[in-house]
């Protein structure tokens, strides 16, 4: 595989650390242009950015130039693949200039994510979403497209539920969840309002979530979209974690079936395994199924897959519905960056990154023309 150029827009915070991690030493792509706010750029970004992973801050990402928020369509500097981790009102004017400006947008916010011709993507869920971007206005006019990876909670659910829809189908789920605090990016909830406590809100979380996972077990005609019509009920709770996300979920299937037949449906479920390419940041296992009551647990389970697993257990009947479960998923990896990198592996994969020469800048593109809503 080629190695490819990549920017990273919003990359001194939570999510674009994580990408920084993740791409500093990937073989298909190369960090070439940081971007974050007005606050930033023009800095160092060793200095633009207080630096909060366990891993070190690689030298020559540490000496780059923090660039401004704008695409130059006509720059050779600007590269072709953008990884978008910023708040939603800044991704939903910014993201579309990229895109007109012949990138694609691999995106980790919510702004585009329920638009009528934008993908929301877990590759081993619903890979054939990424079709639609060919209908989206940039990529017919300038080559560059917006693609987008699910709400962080939404990420470690589906995994296990893709399994089930496809050999039982899913008519109800409630999911409880408990997230951590890495969730609400930096410096986050304050500490004197989350320690020893659990608060049991998160600005429209409930609401992503159950729109997202209809999104996401729908189906595409390569234009649009139909959604699953599972009825999802979501509660979400913040709870005094620093990273990994636990949800508890009560599910009622189409067809009965048994405790073997699910966790086979999970343990067999490696959807990417018909690629051409591995793609590197893929797990071996998606879902790691235990038998252990007790788990999973942030502090023994985070990292499994490399954190890009999600982990269930506690499989048992359901009183209410049919069966209930736990998982657990790393918010910032799977959850984050790590699913956008698992995209963009996937679209070089697909051959996505091929684009028209650099158009124009066209600046004043409007986010009502990227979709057709
Ligand atoms: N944290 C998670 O677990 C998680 C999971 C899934 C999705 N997300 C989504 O990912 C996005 C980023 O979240 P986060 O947790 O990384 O947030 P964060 O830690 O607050 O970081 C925000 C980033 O956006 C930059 N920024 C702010 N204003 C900007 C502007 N006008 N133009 C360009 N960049 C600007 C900041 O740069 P400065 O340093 O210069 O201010 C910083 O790099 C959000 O949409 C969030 O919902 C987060």
């Amino acid at each position: 595989m080629e190695r490819r150029n990549v920017g990273i827009l919003g990359a001194t915070g939570t999510v674009g650390q994580r990408f920084i991690q993740l791409l500093a030493e990937h073989p298909w792509f190369n960090i070439t242009w940081l971007a974050a706010s007005d606050r930033s750029a023009g800095k160092r970004f060793e200095d633009a950015c207080s630096w909060k992973l366990e891993t070190p801050l690689p030298q020559r990402i540490a000496d780059m130039i923090v660039q401004p928020n704008v695409p130059d369509g006509s720059s050779t500097e600007l590269p072709r693949i953008i990884f978008s981790s910023v708040d939603s009102d800044i991704a939903r004017e910014l993201e579309p200039k990229f895109a007109a400006a012949g990138c694609a947008v691999v995106s980790n916010s919510s702004a585009f994510r329920m638009a009528a011709d934008v993908p929301l993507v877990v590759p081993e869920v619903n890979a054939g979403h990424l079709e639609a971007i060919e209908s989206q206005a940039t990529r017919q006019s300038f080559g560059g497209y917006v693609v987008t990876n699910p709400n962080c909670c939404a990420i470690g659910l589906v995994l296990p539920l893709k399994p089930l829809e496809d050999r039982f189908g899913i008519e109800k789920l409630f999911v409880s969840t408990m997230q951590a605090v890495s969730g609400a990016g930096y410096p986050g909830v304050p500490s004197l309002d989350i320690l020893g406590n659990v608060i049991p809100f998160i600005k429209n979380e409930e609401e992503k979530l159950q729109e997202e996972i209809g999104k996401l077990l729908g189906s595409t005609d390569g234009r649009s979209f139909r959604y699953s019509d599972a009825t999802v009920s979501a509660h979400c709770n913040r709870v005094p974690v620093l990273e990994g996300h636990t949800e508890c979920v009560s599910i009622k299937l189409r067809t009965p079936a048994t405790r073997e037949e699910i966790i086979a449906a999970w343990q067999s479920f490696q959807p990417l395994s018909g690629l051409s390419f591995k793609l590197p940041s893929a797990p071996a296992r998606s879902v790691e199924f235990l038998e252990a009551v007790d788990r999973p647990q942030p502090k023994l389970d985070l990292m499994r897959g490399n954190g890009m697993a999600t982990t269930v257990s506690r499989l048992r009947p359901c009183s209410l519905f049919d069966w209930k479960f736990t998982l657990l998923s790393h918010n910032t990896l799977r959850g984050a960056a790590g699913c956008a990198v698992l995209n963009a592996e996937l679209l070089a994969a697909l051959g996505k990154f091929n684009f028209k020469r650099f158009p124009p800048v066209n600046a004043n593109f409007a986010s009502q023309d990227l979709v057709n809503a």
